[in-house]
């Protein structure tokens, strides 16, 4: 493909690794085949300039992206993420693990992503303010509740959340509490929201054990990246009697074979911003995470790190993509042929999208439900959306990844064809 084209892939990277897997799916997918060319194709990517005053008088521009991948089946839902290796190819491919996480788990949403190319770490909260706001109203041509909902992901959290939907509520001259997910409570958020992505990965977790009879009492289970969704997906389970014998994220690994203590990972995560020090565990080098042997292995930090020379190491039963496109597909094949069962991102961390949707249908009807319920209604979507990917996988001998695109994209070009081309 020409090296010009918004659309060509760098090797390895993360849209290369998202249209291998669409090359993946195209088989299975009978006369929809036809359509599969909008699969590799963002609808729209708005690339905006972010200028923004430091504390020290500075001028500083940071470059930000919305992509919205596919709106077939509904309005664009997906992440903001505020990373120094953000680029406008890496959104590309998150917005469209989104069209298929939303259509694997049946939701009404098309595929949306977005991002800013900085680290957080570097600013004062004022500064990530304004650069917030600054972003909000740049991309606000093309969000808003019935057109694209953006939500939190690496380093953005509900405060990052709560500014954005005053900017945009600002900007329209009326409250919009839809425009974004992942709120504060008080501000339209949904209970449950926060601990939702982990709760999703433990209970797709716990789907797969029962299938394949591996008991999570005793199980153990390494975690690389223990923010939002890695250190809530090892909370439960802990709770559930499993043993998380390493845990890993940009601070250092930290390893104990006996189980590691999950409130003092928790306080040692809020006193220094990571788990490098956590007192009673084992620091060891960073690269020799993979080698840890344990029953679950969750991957939850940033994309491509089960590299083909890490799979080969790799003494585990299954990976959870905690994380999205951890996995790169000859590592995949390698992890495949070891016997190792790799559960995809597209559902085993759809558990945060799928909370947003009920978050957003709260706002809609200004109605908001109790903790419980958005607990069970969660367990009962992702159960569904998962025995139907297991079946299909079953039914064509195919992995689950595969599996999950196959349903995932019949979906979204089932849709495609029944809305027709415009003009
Ligand atoms: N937050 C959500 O609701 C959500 C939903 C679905 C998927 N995800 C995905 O889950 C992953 C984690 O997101 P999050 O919201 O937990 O982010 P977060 O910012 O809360 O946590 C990221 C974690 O990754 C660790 N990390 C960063 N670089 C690392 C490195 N080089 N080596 C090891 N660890 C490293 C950080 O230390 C931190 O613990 C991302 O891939 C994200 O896209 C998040």
């Amino acid at each position: 493909m020409n090296g010009l084209s918004y659309v060509a892939t760098t090797a390895g990277g993360p849209w290369a690794t998202y249209l291998e897997q669409v090359e993946r799916v195209v088989p299975y997918l009978g006369h929809l085949s036809r359509w599969a060319e909008t699969l590799r194709r963002p609808k729209r990517a708005l690339i905006v300039d972010i200028p923004i005053e430091m504390d020290d008088g500075s001028i500083r521009h940071f470059e930000g992206f919305r992509v919205q991948h596919n709106l077939s089946r509904g309005p664009g839902k997906g992440g903001v993420r505020f990373h120094p290796d953000v680029t406008l190819e890496e959104v590309m491919a998150l917005s469209a693990w989104m069209t298929v996480k939303n259509a694997a788990v049946n939701l009404p949403y098309g595929g949306a992503k977005g991002g800013i190319r900085v680290d957080p770490k570097t600013l004062s909260k004022k500064e990530l303010e304004k650069l917030t706001r600054r972003y909000t109203s740049e991309i606000g041509l093309i969000i808003g509740p019935d057109k694209d909902i953006p939500a939190p992901d690496v380093n953005t959290n509900a405060q990052i959340m709560a500014w954005m939907m005053d900017t945009y509520s600002m900007n329209v001259g009326a409250t919009a509490t839809g425009v974004v997910t992942g709120k504060p409570i008080e501000l339209g958020g949904s209970l449950g929201r926060l601990k939702s992505t982990g709760r999703g990965v433990f209970v797709i977790g716990r789907e797969v054990a029962r299938r394949i009879d591996l008991p999570i009492n005793g199980a153990r289970v390494a975690v690389q990246g223990f923010g939002n969704v890695g250190s809530a997906a090892a909370e439960l389970f802990a709770g559930n009697g499993a043993k998380i014998v390493a845990v890993q994220d940009h601070t250092g690994t930290v390893y104990n074979a006996n189980g590691l203590d999950i409130a003092e990972l928790m306080a040692t995560l809020r006193r220094d911003g990571g788990i490098g020090k956590c007192p009673g565990a084992e620091v060891i080098p960073n690269e020799q995470f993979w080698d840890v042997e344990s029953e679950f292995l969750i991957p939850a930090a940033l994309e491509g790190q089960l590299t083909p020379e890490r799979a080969k190491r790799i003494k585990t039963r299954v990976v959870l993509e905690g994380a999205n496109g951890p996995t790169v597909p000859e590592a995949d094949d390698i992890l495949t042929n070891k016997g190792v069962l790799v559960v995809p991102d597209v559902i085993a961390n759809a558990g945060g999208v799928t909370v947003s949707y009920f978050e957003w249908v709260q706002d809609i009807a200004s109605f908001f439900w109790s903790e419980d319920e958005i607990n069970m209604r969660l367990e009962r979507i992702l159960s569904e959306a998962f025995r139907k990917i297991w079946e299909t996988g079953q039914q064509h001998k195919i992995p689950l990844r595969t599996a999950a695109f196959v349903v995932a994209c019949s979906r979204i070009l089932q849709a495609r064809e029944e809305r027709g081309l415009y003009p």
